[in-house]
């Protein structure tokens, strides 16, 4: 069974092929006109879909080996994302599916990052958790079958990649920061500390830790005008430690909470050296079994559109052609 999925939700235009459950192809086309920009521009991450969606489909298709008369279904990313690139992306497929005459699939693009572990094996066991952490969202999420999935907690503000995007900016770093800081963490130790948020439950803040570490960086910077430039690393290193912190010490909770000791990591962030570490680390003590994405399946990628659109075809889950984006689509 071939599945060729779309995903175009943010900056990113990502095509792949699935044969049952082996991903044949997985092309991503990324956005660099956003890096000085401080942030993705919508109208012009549009633009750049409609530039890059042939190319990028049939790159996934000739790297599948696959012609399109071979394939079962057109899969797509229906939402959350930005609606002006979402658009592309399921305008294309719905048009795909009409001259193919194979059926449509809309896939919701927080569940498929989650579904992505079932790209790789060994794969979780139901009922996981999952730690669903991008650039929009932060989600402790329970996963009980890959259709039904309740949140536990969520960001009451910004969201994990965001913390560390907006971070960055401070530091004057480009856009999307979060990789340059994991990298720049690598060389640096977590020696300064941020105030740390006081939230209940499950739920997460970050806006408390982005404030304290303007206020940290504004005040040692009136006694030493290059402090940014001669501690980056270790400013990286503690921003980062600080992040993950919060995030895992959530996760614990809700493992205890739930009596679930299988936890899985999903999302841009959770390409996160830091946080892949962390889980590592804290695996023993809490006799956790661990799942971490391989890096290409973090971050946003078509493969995950298709392997969650596998499970939908087996339930004869098929959308129509009235179907549009859902900016806002909820889980
Ligand atoms: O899932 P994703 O690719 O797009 C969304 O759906 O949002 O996540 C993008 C986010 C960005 O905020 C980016 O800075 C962050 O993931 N990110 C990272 C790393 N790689 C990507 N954050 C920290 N460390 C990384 N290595
Ligand atoms: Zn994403």
């Amino acid at each position: 069974m071939k599945i060729l999925a779309i995903e175009s939700s943010c900056d990113d235009t990502s095509a792949s092929v699935i044969d049952d459950d082996r991903v044949l192809s997985n092309v991503v086309a990324s956005q660099i006109e956003h890096k000085d920009l401080g942030g993705v521009v919508p109208e012009l991450a549009s633009r750049k879909h409609l530039l890059h969606i042939i190319a990028t489909v049939d790159h996934a298709l000739k790297g599948a080996n696959t012609q399109k008369t071979e394939l079962d279904a057109i899969a797509v990313t229906r939402g959350p994302g930005l609606l002006g690139s979402l658009i592309v992306g399921v305008n294309f497929a719905k048009s795909l599916a009409l001259a193919l005459q194979k059926p449509l699939i809309e896939v919701h693009h927080m569940e498929a990052h989650i579904l992505a572990h079932f790209a790789e094996s060994p794969s979780p066991s139901f009922p996981f958790l999952c730690l669903t952490v991008s650039g929009g969202h932060t989600q402790i999420v329970r996963v009980n079958s890959p259709s039904e999935m309740q949140i536990l907690g969520s960001t009451i503000d910004d969201a994990a990649g965001e913390a560390f995007d907006k971070t960055g900016k401070l530091l004057g770093l480009p856009y999307p920061a979060g990789p340059e800081i994991d990298r720049r963490a690598s060389k640096g130790n977590p020696i300064f500390s941020y105030a740390k948020p006081r939230i209940e439950g499950l739920n997460f803040s970050f806006s408390g830790l982005k404030t304290s570490i303007l206020y940290d960086l504004r005040k040692r910077v009136k006694e030493n005008p290059r402090f940014v430039e001669e501690h980056i690393d270790d400013i990286c290193a503690s921003v980062q430690k600080s992040i993950v912190d919060i995030l895992i010490e959530k996760l614990i909770k809700a493992s205890e909470q739930e009596n679930i000791k299988e936890v899985a990591i999903a999302g841009g962030v959770s390409a996160n050296s830091g946080l892949r570490n962390a889980l590592l680390n804290h695996r023993e003590e809490h006799s956790w079994n661990v799942y971490i994405p391989k890096t290409e399946y973090c971050t946003d990628n078509a493969a995950m559109i298709a392997v969650a659109a596998r499970f939908k075809y087996k339930n004869v889950d098929f959308a129509d052609q009235s179907m549009t984006p859902d900016p806002r689509l909820a889980m």
